[in-house]
Formats: structure tokens, C-alpha cells, sequence
């Protein structure tokens, strides 16, 4: 019974951090956000305390989010943003140092994966391994990766989405795409801009698309936003329904679907017959828009499935990946070339 919670699984993702801990499940679910000072650099506040600080500080105190497109763009604060979250899950126990399973997209590079590694030991961690996002998904949706049958999952994060056919733990066809629900806020800010003359905050773009955005825009609902005049500059009201941001959105989702596609296309037709039978399952913050699930199965033909509790799968997978390490060694990732200590 020694050392069992010092097992943790984290879902390092753009827009949140989970962690999971062997035991007591999801212990942590932060924005991926840190609060600097400008004038010297100092971490003033991370995750849910950050966010907090946005637009309501002086000037100097800026947020920055230190993962970008599912990857590290600042090293520096996400090795801060992710020794306080392990130091907030993992107290005063310095001699039982954790033993990590990190969560990164498919598509990551050598550099960029060396990068998390790095980060994670300098937590102070005893053993690091890595998983792709994509299987940690599927085993935190409860698909049956180890057997010789297709499973196909597709995960749509803040900043990444990633579509895979699993088969014997491994992945067999794969699309990643460094595109997910916050280029959808994006979309949303643009076309209110170019329609309208009138700019708004991401806040309020992914707000619209929370309340009124669908992937299939079944029924017309309005939101009314706020914003501020390009000519004036001065504060504006105006409505927006969901079929102008379903056109907001279109180039996004279609991209996705075009990713899907091309991982059915190139399925092995076994696999294909397989997922046919099971359905896909859909993971992440992302697969959350209204209706994406239909506007997939509609379009390609294949059932398509919400996972339950969507965007703690992949630290649920992670959390369980790390438990079943024994079982899973061969297909983590990591296992395959080294054990970093
Ligand atoms: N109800 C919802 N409708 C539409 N989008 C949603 C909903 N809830 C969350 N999202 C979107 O989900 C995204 C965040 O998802 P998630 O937490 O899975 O990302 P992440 O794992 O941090 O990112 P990544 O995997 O790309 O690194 C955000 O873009 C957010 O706007
Ligand atoms: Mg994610």
C-alpha cells in the first residue's frame, strides 16, 4: 500500500491542465494560464488564480498561455505552470517523487517531446512517460485498444485535433491537426469584424459559440453580444444568430471532417467494418459544439458517439495507462525507445 498515489496522469492540453491521481481520479482541472509580471518576469499566479487576473490587473500584469496548437511555446512557464500544479497535487511528500504519464499529441516533433520531458523531470519526477493524446483518449472513452479490432476516436481539444484508428494498442492510421475550438472563437471574432465592424473579445466569441453554435444548425437561436465599434470605437450591442456563425465556422469544421474522411479512406477494411459496428467516439472540449456528432455521422456515413464526460477522457486514459503500464508497456510511447528517469 506504499507510494500508491504518487501515480499521477496529466493531460497537459492547450486550453486546460488535468491531473489524475491513482486512487482519487481527476484531482485538478485548471486553465492552461499563467499571470506574469512584465516589468520583471515573475509568475504572479497559475491556472483558475490567472485567468482570474485577466483584464482586471494594471497594465504590467499580463496572461500568457504557455501551450500553443497542443505544444509548448514557452518552455519556461509551462515548466512553471506544471511544477505548481504537481506541487499542489503531490504535498509535502519530497521523498515519494511521482511517477508521471504526460499526454502529447500525435503529431508532435522530436524537439517539442524532448521539451515536455524536460519540464516533467524538472518536477522532480521519478520515471516520465509520454502517451499520445489520441490513445490516452481512446482508454479513457473505454475502448478496447489491446484487441485486434478497430477502434477510431477523434479528439478535438482548444488548440489540437487529433483522429486515430487504434488496433493491438497501436495506432494504425492517424490525422492530427493543429486546428480545435479555439480557432472556432477565432472564426467568430473575424466574421463579427468583417460583418459587422465590430470587435470582440475571444471571451465573448467562445461564448456565442457555447450558447448558440452548432455544427448543424437545426434550430435559430440569437445571442445578443457586446463589443466596440471600429468606426466609433465606441461600445455597441448587436445580435448574432447561429447560422452566421455555423458560415463563421464552416472552413474550420470543415477541415475537420476533411481530416476524418481522409482516416476513414485510409483504414484498412477490416478495421473499417469494425468501426462501422462500434461507432467512432468523439473525446474533448471541442466535440462539445451542438451537434457535431451528427454533422460527422451524417456526413460520412459512420455512427458517431460523445464520449461520456468528454474532456477528462484523455486524463482519465492517462491516469489508467500509467496503472496498466505493465500491460500497456509496449504501446506507450515512450516505453518503445527509453524510460526517461
Ligand atoms: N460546450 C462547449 N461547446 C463548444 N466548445 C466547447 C464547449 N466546452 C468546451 N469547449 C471548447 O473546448 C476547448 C477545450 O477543450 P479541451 O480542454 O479538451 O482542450 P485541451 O485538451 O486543453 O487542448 P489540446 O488537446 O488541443 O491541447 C476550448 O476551445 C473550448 O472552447
Ligand atoms: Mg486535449
Amino acid at each position: 500500500m506504499f507510494n500508491l498515489s504518487q501515480k499521477i496522469g496529466i493531460d497537459l492540453g492547450t486550453a486546460n491542465v488535468l491531473v489524475y491521481q491513482k486512487g482519487n481520479g481527476i484531482v485538478l482541472q485548471e486553465p492552461s494560464v499563467v499571470a506574469i509580471d512584465k516589468n520583471d518576469n515573475r509568475t504572479l499566479a497559475v491556472g483558475e488564480e490567472a485567468r482570474r487576473m485577466i483584464g482586471r490587473t494594471p497594465g504590467h500584469i499580463v496572461a500568457i498561455r504557455p501551450l500553443k496548437d497542443g505544444v509548448i511555446a514557452d518552455f519556461e512557464m509551462t515548466e512553471a505552470m506544471l511544477k505548481h500544479f504537481i506541487s499542489k497535487v503531490v504535498k509535502s511528500r519530497p521523498l515519494f517523487k511521482p511517477e508521471l504519464m504526460v499526454c502529447i499529441p500525435v503529431g508532435i516533433t522530436e524537439v517539442e517531446r524532448r521539451a515536455v520531458e524536460e519540464a516533467a523531470n524538472q518536477v522532480g519526477a521519478r520515471k516520465t512517460y509520454l502517451i499520445e493524446e489520441a490513445l490516452a483518449a481512446a482508454i479513457g472513452a473505454g475502448m478496447p485498444v489491446s484487441e485486434p479490432s478497430g477502434s477510431m476516436i477523434i479528439d478535438i481539444g482548444g488548440g489540437t485535433s487529433e483522429i486515430a484508428v487504434i488496433s493491438l494498442g497501436g495506432i494504425v492510421v492517424s490525422e492530427s491537426l493543429r486546428l480545435g475550438g479555439d480557432q472556432l472563437d477565432a472564426d467568430i471574432v473575424r466574421f463579427v469584424r468583417e460583418k459587422y465592424n465590430m470587435v470582440i473579445g475571444d471571451k465573448t466569441a467562445e461564448e456565442i459559440k457555447f450558447e448558440i453554435g452548432s455544427a448543424l444548425v437545426e434550430e435559430e437561436e440569437t445571442f445578443e453580444m457586446r463589443g466596440r465599434d471600429l468606426m466609433s470605437g465606441l461600445p455597441r450591442h448587436q445580435e448574432i444568430s447561429s447560422s452566421e456563425v455555423r458560415e463563421a465556422i464552416q472552413e474550420s469544421i470543415d477541415s475537420i471532417l476533411e481530416a476524418v474522411r481522409a482516416v476513414l479512406e485510409r483504414t484498412p477494411p477490416e478495421l473499417s467494418s469494425d468501426i462501422m459496428d462500434c461507432g467512432v467516439i468523439m473525446t474533448g472540449g471541442g466535440s462539445l459544439l451542438k451537434n457535431f456528432d451528427k454533422l460527422l455521422s451524417n456526413e460520412t456515413e459512420v455512427p458517431v458517439f460523445l464520449a461520456d464526460d468528454p474532456m477528462t477522457c484523455v486524463a482519465r486514459g492517462t491516469g489508467q495507462a500509467l496503472e496498466e503500464i505493465e500491460e500497456l508497456k509496449d504501446i506507450i510511447f515512450n516505453n518503445r525507445q527509453k524510460v526517461y528517469k
